[in-house]
């Protein structure tokens, strides 16, 4: 079978590790999606960045229109972030009948909606595992494995770099600016930071778990949202020996009159899981009526952590285009092609 042609739009941390992984793991990525996955085309502004990447003879262009225009690719990889050029060209994409891959969450919690009404009309899907919780597969698990559950409640670490930050300054004593450019550096930080800081992409990520939890569109603007940019290093060693620990949490809940969201730092007593969440790691707390609470925990941030959600994503949507139904289920198969040939060893 013809493998699936893929053009990644932007190239910058997560675009550079998409790349990375799916070359270097993609003998096991194609026996798992039931075909290749190929990356053709490379979209970034920064065109020496793009040939940069592209060691395997990919067209690059600095005009992501033309990925998007190119009827030879199957699905888009939008990792160019933002809500402007980002959404014209998802849009634009979905109207070509391309499916769409993206770890857009901004886009996502504000135009959300629009943007899955125009993939159901033409019936193309619009994946977005990596765009809540870096690597940790919590959309999957809300989407798939809790369905079953009335959600009552989703709390969470939702943002590393806010978390980086806040450890660091606990355990090293170090202040707020020189450690977020320490995240600026490792990758984890948006293009604006403000958005960790400030809270606001911890927003975007528990707007997109509130609707896909509570079946409600995305709903951004109702976010409560405070940062981490008043907290002081003394806030953090008081609260360390008054036995709590500061963390910045995205809390969404039913309540009486509705669906409650916010995003705030929170004194989380250090006895519990959550405070010992540390660095770049996020963890989130589902309850379901029926499940009870489910921990979830990882990597929240980063480029090769982030690849993998981007990843999986491909994989579902290839497996989703391959008529072998065997492909198409994400379990465990005994089809031949799919068997492993690393030997399995007796126990002693
Ligand atoms: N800037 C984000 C974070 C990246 O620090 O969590 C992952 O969404």
């Amino acid at each position: 079978m013809k493998p699936i042609r893929v053009g990644i739009l932007g190239v910058g941390t997560v675009g550079g590790g998409t790349y990375t992984v799916l070359k270097r793991n993609q003998e096991e990525i194609a026996r798992r999606a039931g075909r290749g996955i190929v990356v053709t085309m490379i979209a970034d502004k920064d065109l020496d960045r793009a040939r940069s990447i592209a060691e395997g003879g990919e067209t690059v262009t600095d005009n992501a229109q033309d990925v998007v225009n190119n009827p030879e690719i199957d699905i888009i990889v939008e990792l160019i972030g933002g809500t402007t050029i980002a959404k014209d060209l998802i849009l634009a994409a979905i109207g070509q009948g391309k499916h769409v891959v993206t770890a857009n969450k901004a886009l996502l919690a504000n135009h959300g909606t629009e943007i899955f009404a125009a993939a159901r009309e033409k019936g193309v899907m619009v994946a977005f595992e990596a765009a809540v919780a870096g690597g940790i597969p919590i959309i999957k698990a809300l989407r798939e494995s809790l369905t079953a559950n009335r959600i009552e409640w989703i709390a969470g670490i939702i943002n590393g770099t806010a978390n980086f930050i806040l450890s660091e300054m606990r355990a090293k004593s170090l202040p707020f600016a020189p450690v977020l450019e320490q995240a600026q550096k490792l990758g984890y930080a948006e293009a604006d930071p403000t958005y960790d800081i400030e809270g606001i992409d911890a927003a975007h990520k528990i707007t997109i778990m509130s609707a896909i939890a509570f079946g409600i569109p995305v709903q951004f603007d109702k976010v409560y949202i405070e940062g981490i940019t008043k907290l002081t290093q003394e806030d953090i060693s008081y609260a360390e020996e008054l036995g709590y620990r500061i963390k910045l949490l995205g809390i969404t809940r039913r309540v009486e009159q509705g669906i409650e969201l916010r995003v705030h730092p929170a004194l989380v007593p250090t006895s519990r899981l959550m405070a010992n969440v540390e660095g770049v790691m996020n963890a989130v707390v589902v309850k379901g009526d029926a499940v009870g609470a489910t921990l979830y925990y990882g990597a929240g941030a980063g480029a090769e952590p982030t690849a993998s959600s981007v990843i999986a994503d491909l994989i579902d949507v290839t497996r989703m285009q391959t008529a072998d139904p065997m492909h198409r289920v994400p379990t465990l198969s005994f089809q031949p092609d799919l068997l492993s040939d690393t030997p399995v060893l007796p126990m002693d």
